[in-house]
């Protein structure tokens, strides 16, 4: 159920049979206070300028035009002429009862399913995963689970790093390493990676290898190749480590790199001269973007082929995206990558809209996210001053919330403990990250993700666990209850508004990538719980069969609501912590 969808629909009809020219828009929203009805049209006072008419007349007869029986117990005109939308408790009940049997809560699929390829994670396989990787992977893994929730046809596209002029170094370490019959072990990237710079800045015959080796690599030498894909096989190794302890969906499958791309590089070039965008200067291949300029009008000049004859990251992007569109067949696509690559994708959009790789019905997203900061508000480091590994950034996470998890149940037992800290700790960072205006910086904090109050992924949890230990005391299946749900309180009332508002919330979400949006729904949802279930008994004495089941089905749902937006957010609940 989509309260908004629905009463927009109502109110167009309304409007229409008032004469209102059709385009106009209904303005639905929920009410802000109260006062202000559970939702709000705002409708009248557009037209009514259009046509020359009183607004509060207008709306009075929209109103009276408006079709809501059985939905709104009562319709109002408010201020200048908004309509103030009450919705009647037996319709939310009933709307409620239809959701918890429901095993899509009643979510409507889309209508209009999309073909969305989503670029996100993209780690350098040089190098181990840092945090500079972690908001791309887990923000684009939400929105990734939320579209497919939809009913859109998702493609993960995991642009990795595998094509640098770096790896003629790595390869020939990779090489080096393997005659003196050393077990390969790229467990610790960063140590090899160093190994190999060390080698190549201390000895000119290996350096020269290594230079070599990159030609011979990219004009498609077998020998080259081969121990390429050895060290992408073991690179790529630990970034699904690293995605499964994260719980994030990205598989092998998902993973199209760079390298992809290299024999369309050329062509690429090669249309762009000969359609007249690029442009030879100073040996290099430009295009010069008029769109871009800056303030001086200086056109911003984009390097597709480097003196030399050598690609760019630019190129690639362009291969990529053109791929996207005429193989892929996408409609949207989304690029979850840093704020500090701005320029360069608005640079590859605006090629990629003048050459005509893609047309205008498609949407090109750069929906980029700022730095995650330490506590003295600078990029995130290690104490030392090194870039924090992913890896070990997760294990202290798991580490710490295993401390809270004991300290709040000692009773529970060793493999309880360790999975629960584990949902907690990983839990923690992913929500304390998904949960932040997605554009803004924002600074790590071990003790305000881990704690149980506030929008964090443990107060969450916890509210699930505590629904969850209701249905144990009540020993009660609450799958097998039928009864209605009556609302009849205000808190029911609120807590019901806002369990039929999920679908709408999931909407914005998907359509302007903000999963914070989401969090801040779940804790409001989570919060509401706590004040009905302060207000309004369920297993007292004295409580009819029909109230406590009828509250204990609110309750359900919450918790599925919970589950499945946790879920759509890439973080697990448990049964009990
Ligand atoms: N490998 C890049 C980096 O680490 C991220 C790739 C993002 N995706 C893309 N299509 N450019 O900065």
């Amino acid at each position: 159920m989509n309260i908004r969808d629905l009463l927009n629909q109502r109110v167009l009809q309304a409007m229409q049979a008032c004469g209102i020219p059709a385009d106009l828009p209904a303005l639905i929203a929920p009410g802000k206070k109260a006062g202000f009805g559970d939702y709000q049209a705002n409708c009248a006072m557009g037209a009514a300028k259009q046509m020359g008419k009183n607004p509060r007349e207008l709306a009075t007869a929209i109103v009276a035009a408006m079709d809501l029986k059985g939905i709104a117990s009562k319709l109002e005109i408010a201020g200048p002429g908004f309509i103030n939308i009450d919705l009647a408790p037996e319709w939310l009940g009933s709307s409620l009862a239809t959701a918890q049997t429901d095993s899509r809560l009643d979510i409507p699929q889309t209508t209009n399913p999309q073909t969305v390829v989503i670029d996100y994670s993209g780690p350098n396989l040089a190098k181990e995963m840092h945090v500079g990787h972690l908001r791309s992977t887990i923000i684009g893994d939400a929105l990734a689970r939320l579209l497919e929730f939809q009913g859109h046809k998702v493609i993960r596209q995991n642009h990795v790093g595998d094509w640098g002029t770096q790896f003629g170094m790595l390869i020939a370490e990779l090489e080096e390493q393997l005659a003196q019959n050393k077990q390969m072990d790229l467990k610790d990237l960063e140590v090899f990676y160093q190994q190999a710079k060390k080698h190549f800045d201390e000895d000119e015959t290996f350096a020269q290898k290594a230079r070599d080796y990159v030609v011979r690599l990219q004009s498609g030498d077998a020998l080259m190749q081969k121990l390429w894909q050895q060290f992408k096989d073991l690179s790529l190794a630990h970034s699904k480590e690293i995605y499964q302890n994260l719980n994030v969906t990205l598989t092998d499958s998902d993973v199209r790199g760079e390298s992809f791309y290299n024999d369309d590089l050329a062509p690429l070039v090669e249309e762009l001269k000969t359609k007249g965008f690029a442009q030879e200067s100073e040996g290099a291949q430009v295009v010069f973007l008029e769109e871009l300029a800056d303030k001086d009008g200086n056109p911003s000049p984009v390097i597709i082929q480097k003196q030399g004859g050598g690609y760019l990251y630019a190129t690639t992007d362009l291969a990529a995206l053109r791929f996207r569109v005429n193989k892929l067949n996408a409609n949207r696509i989304m690029y979850f990558i840093d704020a500090r690559q701005s320029l360069h994708m608005q640079q590859v959009f605006t090629v990629a809209r003048k050459a005509a790789f893609v047309d205008a019905s498609v949407s090109l997203e750069h929906l980029a996210f700022g730095t995650m900061m330490g506590e003295d508000g600078k990029p995130f480091k290690t104490r030392s001053g090194g870039t924090v590994k992913l890896a070990d950034l997760l294990e202290e996470a798991v580490e710490r919330a295993s401390v809270l998890v004991k300290e709040k149940n000692p009773e529970l037992a060793a493999n309880e403990i360790s999975e629960i800290s584990r949902k907690v700790g990983i839990g923690s960072v992913k929500y304390a990250d998904l949960s932040k205006t997605r554009t803004n910086d924002y600074i790590f904090n071990w003790d305000s993700m881990l704690s149980f109050e506030g929008n964090t992924a443990p107060y969450l949890q916890y509210a699930y666990t505590r629904v969850q230990s209701i249905f144990r005391k009540a020993e009660c299946d609450p799958t097998a209850l039928s009864s209605n749900i009556m609302i009849q309180s205000e808190q029911e009332k609120n807590l019901a508004i806002k369990l039929l508002q999920f679908s709408e919330v999931l909407d914005q979400v998907a359509r302007e990538a903000i999963p914070h949006v989401l969090c801040t729904y779940l804790y409001e949802l989570a919060s509401l719980y706590m004040t009905f279930y302060e207000a309004c008994p369920i297993l007292k004495e004295g409580i009819t069969e029909d109230l406590r089941n009828s509250r204990l089905r609110l309750c359900h749902l919450v918790a599925r609501t919970i589950e499945k937006g946790l879920d759509l957010l890439g973080i697990e609940v448990m049964e009990r912590m």
